[in-house]
């Protein structure tokens, strides 16, 4: 028993909305469109779903079985499988709140857009203006002496609403605010969705999803890219998916949920992206801009593309476009509080510090390491730390799971846990996915982002690079190795 109070879901609802809404993120506005585009359009559909159910979901599983089986922390789980393993517990939680400090200013920047949008505050050159007047961004790492007050101060808002999510009781924070900000997410992007379709030049845009090009299904980038856009958009690895199951109440049925889960974020990510092309599409018509010049991703499709959509959109801009920054940040927050729930879980259960005093320290350590993105050097350094978070660190620890889960774990206990209350059960397929075709994936998926980033790198961000690899083995270490206040942190 751990001397924390325990927390549990108060209804299914409130946990499937937790779940959909740490999915549902940045990931799936912006970076979904521009791959499904760059990766043959419709005919991507295919090697996506394939990701989807034999990746996606049967890594979900293993998250959902193991926190559900053993109802603790991270840090715990692997110190009870083996002692040796605590570290690499705090290693993915790093990982997860590095990517964290980065992501909110991400959504930073859109709260400020949020502002700008009622006005169309950025003129007639949107790029220009992002750049130069909201970022003040510097190519030398010199710019990292310049804060840019704007965005600290967007960065701290967010800072500050996550923290006042995330210091209360489960259900109070992530539950109420998940049960309230998904379903209003949902209705504006319906809105959206509809309003784009009635846009002259609509059809250029959507066309492009159901126009499949057969021939990329032969290319193994296409595969990779399907996967990795699964492993984003559905968090995995990340231990969220393992925190929020950990506070299921008895008798949960969890294979159903998890495919709710995941059917649901796709739905919403392919859905989405009907709105974004026809969108494009209208822009394509009205400036005469090839449609593929336009598709891009991250913050250039959402901060510099779609400005220049609502300069050329007319009155009905000042509508759509504070709807549309404020849907990134209800996907945004919902991410943002979820990401944060796993570090704060194992920080608390193992130091024995009440929720708030976790929250706390938590957010002020991840405001202080946002400032850095909040200087003339920000945007530069969130690229190396997106770029190395993601395609290096995150995979590498997905691969640590799936072997700690897969092989040094007693297997046949997790699909004994799934298959107890659930009506859709799992068995041998699921067991060779996870043992041998996962990690084979993911090791294809690693070596490919290790190729690309390690190649694409400059001086500055090799340096940055040696930085995040010395954090990333020293801290755990320190994490592991500081003894555990909770007397019963080492029992079962
Ligand atoms: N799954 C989250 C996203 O798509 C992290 O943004």
């Amino acid at each position: 028993m751990s001397e924390t109070k325990k927390s549990e879901w108060n209804s299914t609802f409130a946990f499937m909305m937790a779940m959909i809404g740490s999915a549902v993120g940045l990931g799936n506005i912006w970076r979904f469109p521009n791959v499904l585009y760059s990766n043959g359009g419709g005919s991507f559909m295919i090697p996506y779903i394939v990701s989807l159910f034999l990746l996606g979901i049967s890594f979900v599983l293993v998250e959902y079985a193991i926190g559900f089986k053993f109802k603790k922390s991270l840090a715990q789980i692997l110190y009870f499988i083996k002692e040796k393993l605590e570290p690499v517990a705090w290693f993915v939680l790093l990982i997860v709140f590095l990517i964290t400090t980065y992501y909110v200013c991400v959504v930073g920047w859109d709260l400020i857009y949020i502002v700008l949008s009622i006005t169309k505050a950025w003129g007639t050159n949107p790029d220009l203006f992002f750049t130069n007047n909201v970022l003040h961004s510097t190519s030398s790492i010199s710019g990292l002496f310049t804060i840019v007050p704007v965005v600290l101060a967007s960065v701290f808002v967010i800072w500050f609403i996550a923290w006042f999510i995330l210091k209360r009781d489960l259900n109070d924070g992530i539950g109420r605010v998940s049960k309230i900000l998904l379903p209003l997410l949902c209705i504006i992007v319906v809105g959206i969705v509809i309003f784009s379709l009635t846009l002259p030049g609509a059809s250029i845009g959507y066309t492009q999803i159901f126009t499949p090009d057969w021939s990329a299904l032969t290319n193994s980038n296409v595969w990779l890219a399907a996967f990795g856009q699964i492993v984003f958009s559905l968090s995995l690895g990340m231990a969220i998916a393992l925190t929020y199951a950990s506070y299921l109440p008895k008798g949960s049925k969890l294979v159903d949920s998890a495919l709710v889960v995941a059917f649901s974020n796709s739905g919403f990510e392919v859905f989405n992206s009907i709105g974004i092309f026809s969108i494009l599409g209208f822009m394509a018509l009205s400036s005469g801009i090839p449609f593929n010049e336009l598709v891009t991703e991250g913050s250039g499709l959402a901060f510099v593309v779609f400005p220049q959509v609502f300069n050329i959109m007319g009155p009905s801009a000042h509508i759509v476009g504070p709807l549309f920054f404020l849907c990134i940040l209800f996907a945004g927050i919902t991410s943002v509080i979820a990401l944060l729930e796993g570090v704060c879980y194992s920080i608390s259960e193992k130091f024995l510090i009440d929720r708030k005093k976790t929250a706390t320290a938590v957010c002020i350590v991840g405001f202080l390491i946002s400032s850095i993105f909040a200087t003339g050097a920000g945007s530069m350094i969130l690229g190396v730390f997106d770029a190395f978070l993601n395609n290096f660190a995150l995979l590498f620890a997905i691969l640590l799971e799936c072997i700690i889960f897969g092989w040094i774990y007693d297997f046949d206990e997790l699909i004994k846990t799934l298959n107890e209350n659930s009506k859709i059960q799992v068995g041998k397929l699921w067991k060779i996915v996870i043992k041998f075709i996962l990690p084979l994936c993911i090791f294809f998926l690693w070596a490919q982002g290790a190729y690309s980033t390690i190649t694409s790198a400059d001086s500055v961000s090799i340096t940055i690079m040696i930085i995040l690899t010395v954090v990333l083995i020293v801290v755990p270490i320190i994490f592991a190795k500081l003894p555990a206040r909770n007397k019963h942190f080492f029992d079962m």
